[in-house]
């Protein structure tokens, strides 16, 4: 039962939160039920411990046994590539595979104003990054003579302006609860460098998306899994938005994945040099993982195999193929989040609306490779860079929509 605004202050008063009643009195009815329900919802402890494991250093975890993970690589697979395709296309006309697009993050280095996906890389087309992927999804699925059914994650900040922009473009020929669905990814209050979690410009708590790890565990509680299961489908293929090369559909991957009895298969492309900073495949105690820029020695970064390859050189690229199954699993499991001191125009205990020239809080993420571990093993499956991956992440130089641009125009001879 929802608890009255006196129980809420006093276990506001217990986690040191006074201040977010402070708007309360000049809030609508309306608004005030929503702050109402927010404070009832965050969970305090949580929240205190991600802010204290903000002071702390970063912990690595030494004990881990690293190894590096085998994979195939799809220009080598010779005689064995029609033999994996064909198991992939039949189940794929059998109608087993969904795809899902992350779209929830906020896009803050692109800075472009509005939903990343309704982004225009400057093709001479102008067509936004969700027509792309909507051009490939519908091209790999006419070949197949089959509707491959699209999800499109948003967060509560962007759903509306997203659903909106399909709405606009009658949803690139897709119908809106039939075969493309929309649903919202969880968030997580921002906190001050005290501790303190922020009010936002609307009088209500700031939050942020809690991260792509989100995923799994929105996918189950917006009933989406269930939908999935209701279409028959078996196989989900989750990508970010932000990738016009995306091949969401994908024969060989999703044959692979069937053959080799795993419940999760993951795209990786060469690591450009042992210092690019991209996180790669590896194992970690036994299972698969993804080990960060960050967290990988110079020593593992720079090792080389009898080939002459980096050894931990199988970049992840975010293009991952799950079994409902796996999803679910990973869904149920806690995952670590991961802070990030990020700008955030908020409201002071005053009223006074404060808009800092720099970082002055912390957001907290989940990712979705942290969820890794909870899998017996993984196909990974090394694809071409210049086929299958063109991020646009900055707004200019390495991965912008200049190079993605010519990345995209390359493969498809524009
Ligand atoms: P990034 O980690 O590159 O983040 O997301 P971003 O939000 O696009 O950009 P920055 O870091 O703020 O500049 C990779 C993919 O994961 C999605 C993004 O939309 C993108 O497709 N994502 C990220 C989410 O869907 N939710 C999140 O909370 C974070």
């Amino acid at each position: 039962m929802a608890k009255n605004i006196e129980e809420i202050r006093s276990i506001l008063k217990k986690y040191n939160q006074e201040h977010l009643l402070n708007m309360y009195n000049d809030l609508d009815d309306q608004k005030q039920k929503i702050l109402l329900n927010q404070l009832e919802n965050i969970d305090y402890n949580l929240i205190k411990s991600l802010y204290e494991n903000t002071k702390k250093e970063q912990q690595k975890d030494n004990d881990a046994k690293i190894e590096p993970i085998d994979y195939f690589d799809k220009n080598k697979l010779y005689d064995n590539y029609k033999y994996y395709e064909g198991i992939g296309k039949k189940a794929i006309k059998e109608g087993k595979l969904a795809a899902v697009t992350m779209a929830g993050g906020q896009g803050t280095r692109l800075g472009h104003k509005g939903p990343k996906g309704t982004y225009d890389i400057g093709l001479d087309s102008h067509k936004s990054l969700f027509e792309l992927l909507a051009d490939s999804l519908k091209e790999a699925g006419k070949k197949l003579d089959v509707i491959i059914p699209w999800f499109i994650m948003t967060s509560r900040e962007n759903n509306k302006e997203t659903v909106e922009f399909f709405e606009k473009h009658k949803f690139f020929g897709y119908q809106k609860d039939k075969n493309i669905f929309f649903f919202e990814q969880g968030e997580l209050p921002m906190v001050d460098t005290e501790g303190k979690i922020l009010i936002g410009e609307d009088g209500l708590v700031k939050e942020a998306a809690d991260g792509h790890g989100g995923i799994y565990e929105s996918l189950v509680k917006n009933g989406m899994t269930a939908k999935m299961r209701q279409l028959g489908v078996e196989w989900v293929f989750i990508g970010g938005v932000d990738n016009c090369l995306v091949k969401m559909v994908d024969p060989v991957l999703m044959g692979l994945a069937i053959d080799k009895k795993v419940t999760a298969a993951g795209k990786s492309v060469v690591k450009a040099n042992s210092k690019e900073k991209v996180g790669v495949f590896c194992k970690k105690n036994g299972r698969p993982n993804v080990i960060e820029y960050t967290e990988i020695s110079e020593e593992m970064a720079e090792a080389i195999d009898e080939n002459g390859e980096l050894v931990y050189g199988e970049s992840h690229i975010l293009c991952n193929l799950f079994n409902i199954s796996a999803i679910e699993r990973m869904g149920a499991s806690e995952l670590p989040y991961h802070s990030a001191f990020k700008k955030a125009t908020y409201i002071d205990k005053d009223g006074n609306k404060i808009e800092p020239d720099g970082p002055n809080a912390y957001k907290f993420e989940a990712f979705l490779f942290d969820a890794f571990g909870e899998l017996d093993d993984m196909v990974v499956l090394r694809v071409k860079r210049e086929e299958e991956f063109a991020p646009v992440k900055n707004a200019k130089g390495v991965d912008s929509p200049e190079t993605a641009r010519e990345l995209y125009k390359n493969f498809y001879n524009l």
